[in-house]
């Protein structure tokens, strides 16, 4: 099968092309380092000719408000324009779990639009719903960094391998469009301050982690359920303290 990965160079795009060329399909990374641009429309439908599915694991380089909503409603709407003339039968888009609890948040907000626009779309689709990467932890704990500490929430979280995340998005793509979504996690449930007082213990980071049910997490106060997922979810085997043995300072 032909299956064009948008994004194939990021984080989750590239282990992906990997996993799909392992099991004998076509797979092509569509970003702007390969040439092609789905904000312009640079070199899409030339990527798209002949493909059978594309997956969208692009992400886009700024979170600022504007920037983010233009980024996935722009190029989401390209993507599936172009799909639609080139017959594409799949379209694989990878989102948070939770993202429709957090539409305060300008970067869930905008992933919110992203599955609105490929729900409504003529084009067969499946969402892949993801917690939180292993790889964006430490990102999560600069991002709540304060004068007095790391501030996070008491609530639950449940992060997984990128590497996990390839995978399940691989499996979906090749497999008949869901028209609706699955839910992916870690194999483990954390209180998510203890959480990351564990891991910059591992890390051997100075910063203390101030428990904070007002913690806002980029922006939004959580609930208890907001970044886990519901039943059925498929969850992964890699543990996060056994991964990091292995991609510490990743
Ligand atoms: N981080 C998390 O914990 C998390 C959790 C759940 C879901 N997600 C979702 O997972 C997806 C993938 O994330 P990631 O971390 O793998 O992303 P990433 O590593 O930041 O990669 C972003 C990719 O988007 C490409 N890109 C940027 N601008 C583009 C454009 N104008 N046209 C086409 N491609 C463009 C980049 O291409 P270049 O290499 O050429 O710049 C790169 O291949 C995102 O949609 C994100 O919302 C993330």
């Amino acid at each position: 099968m032909k299956i064009v990965v948008i994004g194939g160079t990021g984080l989750i795009g590239s282990r992906l092309i990997e996993k799909l060329t392992e099991h004998g399909h076509e797979a092509v990374a569509a970003a702007p380092s390969t040439g092609v641009n789905t904000l312009t429309g640079e070199g899409l439908a030339e990527a798209l000719e002949g493909a059978q599915v594309v997956v969208d694991v692009s992400n886009s380089p700024s979170w600022e408000r504007d920037a983010v909503w233009n980024f996935f409603t722009t190029s989401t709407s390209n993507v599936l324009a172009a799909e639609k003339k080139a017959g594409v039968g799949h379209h694989v888009a990878v989102s948070i779990v939770g993202s429709e609890k957090l539409p305060a948040n300008d970067y869930f907000r905008a992933k919110i639009a992203q599955e609105e626009l490929i729900e409504k779309s003529d084009v067969p689709y499946s969402l892949v719903h993801a917690t939180q990467f292993f790889e964006f932890v430490k990102g999560i704990a600069d991002e709540a960094t304060r004068d007095d500490g790391v501030h996070v929430a008491p609530v639950r979280f449940q992060p997984i391998a990128g590497a996990e995340v390839s995978e399940n998005v691989g499996k979906v793509a090749v497999g008949a469009p869901l028209n609706g979504r699955l839910e992916i996690a870690g194999p483990e449930q954390y209180q998510m301050d203890e959480f990351f007082r564990g891991v910059l213990k591992a890390l051997g980071d100075p910063r203390t982690v101030v428990t904070d049910p007002h913690a806002r997490y980029f922006g939004s106060e959580l609930e208890q359920g907001t970044l886990v997922p519901g039943d059925g979810a498929t969850l992964g085997r890699i543990d996060y303290y056994e991964w990091l043995k292995t991609n510490q300072g990743k």
